[in-house]
């Protein structure tokens, strides 16, 4: 089941958030290469940079829940996950498989952010001004799920009117694969710090086009 990490919030105790959000945190640093970190300060500024800054606007991340969920309509999915709080007493964080999280505008604070965005910038601009970040957890991985959260985060895109998404990975990395099976198209390829980082965009079809 796919839920916005707005609904999810909403829908959940004050006190059940910081579980939720803790649940998002380990998934991005089983993900994530660095794992260790000089101070807190240096592990806060990390986890702002790729989750926190997105979190503001929590209507544009969406989550992947466990499947004990998944058949069950959008309509009842309050019900559901508030039945599962009964039977589990809280809300557990190992329901939560994977996230997206993600912007329709890329910003000043972005552009800070990553300085890597400024070497895609004329693209970003121009074409392809939204954004993703997307992770599952091990276990989770090869079943779809991705392609499913890509899908509802598109049509909140779209929703939105944005004109085209973007995403910079690895030129090598397996997930290129994954973007294209999505109708991601690659857009440019620069060498950055010895490695090779490849910005994967897809142009959303315009009301006058449709
Ligand atoms: C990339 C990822 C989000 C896709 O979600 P998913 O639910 O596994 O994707 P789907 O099942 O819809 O699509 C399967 C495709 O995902 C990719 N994929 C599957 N497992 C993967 C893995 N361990 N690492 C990277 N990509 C993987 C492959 O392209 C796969 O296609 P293939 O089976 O033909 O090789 C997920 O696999 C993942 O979190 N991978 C590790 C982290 C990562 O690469 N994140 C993206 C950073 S830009």
């Amino acid at each position: 089941m796919i839920i916005s990490l707005a609904s999810l919030l909403e829908s959940l105790p004050k006190v059940a958030h910081v579980e939720v959000i803790e649940s998002i945190e380990a998934i991005f640093f089983e993900t994530s290469t660095r794992k260790t970190f000089a101070s807190v300060e240096d592990r806060h500024n990390f986890l702002y940079r790729y989750l926190g800054v997105y979190f503001k606007n929590p209507t544009f991340c969406f989550l992947a829940l466990n499947p004990d969920l998944e058949n069950l309509t959008e309509s009842t999915t309050t019900a559901a996950i508030n039945t599962h709080q009964n039977k589990m007493g809280t809300f557990i964080p190992r329901n939560i498989l994977g996230y997206l999280v993600g912007t329709p505008v890329t910003t000043k604070e972005h552009y800070e952010l990553h300085p890597y965005l400024e070497l895609f910038r004329s693209h970003i601009d121009q074409r392809y001004p939204s954004h993703l970040h997307i992770n599952f957890t091990q276990a989770a991985r090869g079943k779809g799920t991705g392609s499913s959260l890509i899908a509802e985060f598109e049509r909140a895109l779209t929703a939105s009117r944005s004109p085209g998404v973007h995403l910079i990975t690895s030129t090598f990395s397996r997930n290129v694969t994954f973007y294209e099976k999505n109708n991601y198209q690659r857009v440019l390829e620069i060498d950055y710090q010895n490695s090779s980082l490849l910005m994967l965009g897809k142009i959303f079809p315009t009301l006058q086009s449709l």
